[in-house]
């Protein structure tokens, strides 16, 4: 990974975070921030896709969110941390985008489908949510940032993006001449390979189709009568035919796994299974202390596994080797008890809110601080969006 490149990542406001935010995502921005030009969003109007009727708490959603992302450490003198809608090169990009986009693109995204069943209860066959991706493209590419850190769900949603990106570049990056050149030296493929290999590049460069590029390498592999220069030209042509308008981004995985919630799902607000980053001490304690354990542990004196126990997952993140090893041993030998178990693990996690909690107490008094913050946040980002959207539209002809 290159060093200061410019990276990108955001969250819908949903409110108050939870130890699951910290450890699967925040943790790691935190970490980024001082290697990288890094841009933090609230995705706002994201949250609009699934959440248009119900608005009325949208303000205090994002400053919740963004005093824990300050109370974890996200650093406004390392990072730009702002709002989605105060950059307005977002909406402007995502509707440019979306006169290119066939429909079918946005159609496969594995998450639309997904969340169409999920919220079958909802009205969400909508404009918004169908392009819910393609703002998210917009969002990257506006910042022609490198490295996007996100979770697993969220792949598909980059992948899109850099098909995007390309299909942009391939439409509005043509250099003149360079074309014609490259056409010539294909006919010296023969009409059939020649034919062929433009199948294949339209499919690689216009409708994002990776295998396509493969093939058409393979093909060049065999083209015995081309120069060294004539194939060199080929491949240029191939891969980077069209000046480089969008960037092509990468994800970043989150690598740590996934912290699991109370009841041994992924910790998510929707399985109501969480502990929130500033919950106290005693209602922490009290959903640990009522956790699902290993259900073969019945008895006190029946052994369990820790593999087969949510409480086990959380000692993984938050326990010394020392008091791990304590766990297994007592929990396989029936030694210690399950609440003996979970002592240490509530001490622990409590020690880490107290962080939380006394980094967040200046922003809960005086919420101007993070509206400066916000502020200031939006006029780095703008700097930088309305930069790419003026080369956008020049290369659109857009620009009279
Ligand atoms: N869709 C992301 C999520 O639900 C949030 C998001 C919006 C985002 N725009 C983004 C993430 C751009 C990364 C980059 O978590
Ligand atoms: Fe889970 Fe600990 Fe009980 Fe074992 S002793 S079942 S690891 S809570």
């Amino acid at each position: 990974m290159n060093n200061y490149s410019r990276i990108l990542s955001g969250m819908r406001p949903t409110g108050r975070l939870h130890l699951g935010h910290y450890h699967g995502a925040i943790k790691n921005w935190i970490s980024l921030q001082y290697e990288h030009e890094c841009y933090f969003m609230a995705a706002d109007i994201h949250a609009l896709t699934t959440g248009y009727d119900d608005t009325k708490n949208i303000a205090s959603n994002i400053y919740e969110m963004v005093i824990d992302w300050l109370a974890c450490g996200v650093d406004p003198a390392q990072s730009s941390i702002f709002v989605q809608s105060h950059v307005k090169e977002h909406a402007e990009l995502h509707l440019l985008l979306s006169m290119i986009t066939p429909l079918s693109w946005l159609e496969r995204v594995p998450t639309y489908k997904d969340m169409i069943e999920k919220l079958a209860h909802k009205e969400i066959d909508t404009y918004g949510f169908l392009g819910y991706p393609l703002l998210q493209s917009a969002d990257i590419l506006l910042y022609n940032a490198k490295y996007v850190p996100v979770g697993e769900d969220q792949v598909s949603h980059v992948e899109l993006t850099r098909e995007v990106a390309r299909r942009f570049n391939y439409l509005y990056g043509r250099e003149e001449g360079f074309e014609e050149k490259a056409l010539a030296t294909m006919r010296k493929l023969g009409a059939k390979k020649a034919s062929l290999y433009e199948e294949l590049l339209v499919k690689y460069q216009q409708d994002g189709d990776d295998e396509a590029l493969e093939k058409a390498r393979f093909l060049l592999q065999d083209a015995i009568n081309l120069s060294h220069g004539e194939l060199a030209r080929l491949s240029a042509f191939l891969e980077n035919k069209s000046r480089v308008i969008l960037t092509e981004p990468q994800a970043l995985i989150t690598n740590t796994p996934k912290l699991l919630g109370l009841d041994g799902q992924k910790m998510s607000k929707s399985y109501s299974n969480t502990i929130m980053l500033r919950e106290d001490l005693d209602s922490t304690s009290k959903k640990i202390k009522v956790m699902q354990t290993d259900p073969a542990r019945v008895r006190r004196t029946d052994s369990g596994d820790p593999a087969r126990c949510p409480v086990w997952q959380l000692h993984k993140v938050y326990s010394t080797d020392e008091v791990c090893k304590w766990v297994v041993d007592g929990c396989k030998t029936a030694g210690i008890g399950c609440l003996d178990c979970k002592a240490p693990l509530i001490e622990a996690i409590n020690i880490e809110q107290d962080k939380f909690r006394i980094n967040a107490e200046p922003f809960l008094n005086d919420h101007n601080m993070v509206r400066n913050i916000l502020a200031d946040g939006a006029e780095k980002a703008s700097a930088v969006a309305s930069r790419t959207l003026k080369e956008v539209k020049q290369a659109i002809n857009l620009d009279y």
